[in-house]
């Protein structure tokens, strides 16, 4: 009894440990042994131009010398060093046939995108969600809103916006006369950030081939953006979202030039409703680019 007790204690201090970490939602029946995938990072098969990749081997002692005398044995008694154990390295692999940034140019429609999305294995949030996240709304529409990454809703449900961010989204768009018939809604990764943190640039990065393309199929007359990380995604811009919002800029993506704007994320909204005023000031200059 007692053991059952102490046991009982000890998984929900596991568990209370994992959600810290962000872990909070069970996405198969079976876990995953991440030591079992060996030395391969996920997504380490793909690297953009200009992207960092880690040495082939990782730094150990230098080799002996053909013939040199055998280093001294350690005595018995000695510590284990505490320093010299190298860094976990993933070494970058060469170059596979299919490894290259993808050419998504000839894609026609958006369930070709979904599939070629399907195939890709080079963001390495894929590893980590359950499922991928293209869009839900029009398949063409004069509004485009693109978000920051999807959550835990959007990641077991497979479309963007879809919880509680998503729901006051839909009101946003409701008082301004948008729905899911005209507006065409994404994020700039297309898979769940594991515990909810904001994508990295690389995984942005990784992206951005496919966001390209998206644009181009989804023909949007104003780009909407969803909150800090998304803005200076899109914008190339270093500013906070407070800088950024309410400005028209000139978007060069998918090989047209779009108006785009960047807005308050609904999230955000949720957490100060103070800054509201903000992001309805934005939303109106929207509806007056639309009409
Ligand atoms: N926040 C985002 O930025 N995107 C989503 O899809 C959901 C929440």
């Amino acid at each position: 009894m007692i053991e059952d007790e102490t046991i009982r204690k000890a998984a929900g201090r596991l568990l209370a440990w994992y959600e810290a970490m962000g872990v909070d939602a069970a996405l198969a029946d079976e876990p995953v042994d991440w030591l079992a995938r060996g030395e391969t990072a996920p997504g380490a098969r793909f690297a953009l131009p200009g992207m960092a990749t880690a040495p082939e081997t990782a730094p150990g002692p230098p080799a002996a010398r053909p013939g040199a005398a055998p280093a001294p044995r350690p005595p018995l008694n000695a510590r284990p060093p505490t320093t010299t154990r190298p860094a976990r390295q993933f070494p970058a692999k060469a170059p596979a046939a299919g490894d290259a940034a993808p050419d998504v140019a000839g894609v026609a429609n958006l369930a070709e995108l979904k599939a070629r999305l399907m195939a890709f294995e080079g963001c390495g949030l894929k590893a980590t969600a359950k499922n991928l996240c293209l869009y839900r709304g029009a398949e063409t529409a004069p509004l485009m809103i693109i978000g920051e990454a999807p959550g835990r809703e959007e990641d077991l449900e497979g479309k963007p916006f879809v919880g509680r961010a998503g729901q006051l989204l839909d009101k946003m768009l409701a008082s301004i006369g948008m729905d899911e018939t005209n507006t065409h809604i994404t994020n700039i990764v297309y898979w769940r950030p594991p515990g909810n943190r904001t994508p990295t640039p690389q995984e942005a990065l990784a992206c951005r081939p496919f966001l390209e393309r998206q644009v181009a199929l989804v023909r949007p007359k104003v780009v909407l953006a969803l909150g800090g990380a998304s803005a200076k995604h899109l914008f190339d811009a270093a500013d906070g979202i407070m800088r950024i919002r309410g400005k028209w800029r000139e978007l060069n993506i998918g090989g047209t030039s779009v108006k785009a704007m960047a807005t308050l994320h609904p999230a955000y909204l949720l957490r100060t409703p103070a800054a509201k005023n903000m992001a309805w000031r934005d939303l109106l200059a929207v509806k007056a680019e639309l009409k």
